[in-house]
């Protein structure tokens, strides 16, 4: 893949930054945030554009799957920089052909939204694995890049809703273990001044993390406090936890999930980052202010 494609378009002034995951935990606030900045032309690639509606997304949406390289190549015409998520661990190729398209367009950056994961040797579940040989790709490309290994997004605890609606309770696996959860709108801030300032941050690989280091059980009682109503916490065992990813994301992906839970258990997740504070000039946000900013989704 060269970093120097010569089919680069003409490219108009204001720069285009295309956001890829336009509609996930952080694209979503990277969208967002690039949409209120003047002198910015974000394009939202989406799979569902009435996703990308209903989250109120603003910008030029460009309809797309990683997997159509011809709707790649579609959104990424006239791009500058892109901001680059994947989700699937069965799907290492969708890194590959995103970098495809932004090379043959001739973007001058890309950033790469990563799990702190990656940094943990212990780690060697199907995640971790996928996300290293995605970053391997994203140096091999040619193509400048930054990194962004996160801590688990505060906004994982979304799906606790619908049992906090129903019953008042939050069934988790692993309740003592602390992770330094991350708030998404955080990551978006630091992921957007790199999308439209890229030099200073070109080679970098930056490890994100929130500001405490919180279990699934303070985190039920600081939603508990927000939401003024008494959480109950109801420990799932691993075979029930298992079960459950597997319902949802297939037997490989549940193997790798609880693998993670259980170096979790273990203090991987535990360590607080400063660099989040330095790239974003103030603490990142508390799971209090989180849940209260939050409080609509679980009511
Ligand atoms: N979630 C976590 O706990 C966590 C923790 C640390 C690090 N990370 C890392 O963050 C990255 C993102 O993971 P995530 O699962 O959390 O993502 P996510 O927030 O669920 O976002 C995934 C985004 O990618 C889009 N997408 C998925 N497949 C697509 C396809 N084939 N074509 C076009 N768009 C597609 C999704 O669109 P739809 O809305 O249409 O599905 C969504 O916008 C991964 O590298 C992961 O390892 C995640």
């Amino acid at each position: 893949m060269s970093p120097h494609a010569s089919t680069a378009p003409d490219r108009p002034e204001v720069p285009k930054v295309v956001v890829t995951g336009a509609t996930g935990a952080v694209g979503r606030h990277v969208a967002r945030l690039l949409s209120e900045l003047a002198g910015v032309l974000p394009t939202l690639l989406v799979r569902d554009t009435a996703k990308a509606a209903a989250l109120g997304l603003s910008g030029t949406v460009s309809q797309g799957d990683y997997r159509d390289r011809n709707s790649l190549r579609a959104a990424f015409h006239g791009a500058d920089t892109v901001f680059i998520v994947t989700a699937n661990p069965l799907r290492p190729q969708d890194d590959e052909s995103i970098l495809a398209a932004a090379s043959q367009a001739g973007v001058r950056h890309a950033v790469k939204l990563s799990w702190l994961g990656v940094a943990d040797p212990g780690a060697d579940d199907l995640v971790a694995d996928w996300n290293r040989r995605s970053e391997r790709v994203l140096h091999e490309s040619g193509i400048p890049w930054t990194v962004l290994r996160i801590r688990t997004p505060m906004s994982n605890t979304l799906a606790w809703a619908p049992s906090i609606r129903e019953h008042a309770t939050v069934q988790a696996f692993g309740g003592g273990a602390r992770t330094a959860c991350v708030d998404p709108r955080d990551v978006a801030q630091a992921a957007v001044q790199i999308l439209t300032e890229p030099t200073p941050h070109a080679g970098a690989t930056y490890s994100l993390t929130g500001p405490q280091e919180l279990s699934a059980r303070s985190q039920a009682a600081l939603l508990s406090q927000a939401l003024g109503k008494q959480l109950t916490f109801i420990d799932l065992t691993a075979d029930q936890a298992r079960a459950r990813w597997a319902d949802r994301y297939g037997e490989q992906i549940a193997d790798a999930l609880l693998e993670g839970a259980r170096r979790r258990a273990q203090g991987a997740s535990a360590r607080i980052d400063p660099t989040l504070e330095k790239l974003i000039g103030r603490p990142p946000a508390t799971f209090a202010a989180w849940a209260s900013d939050h409080t609509r989704h679980f009511s």
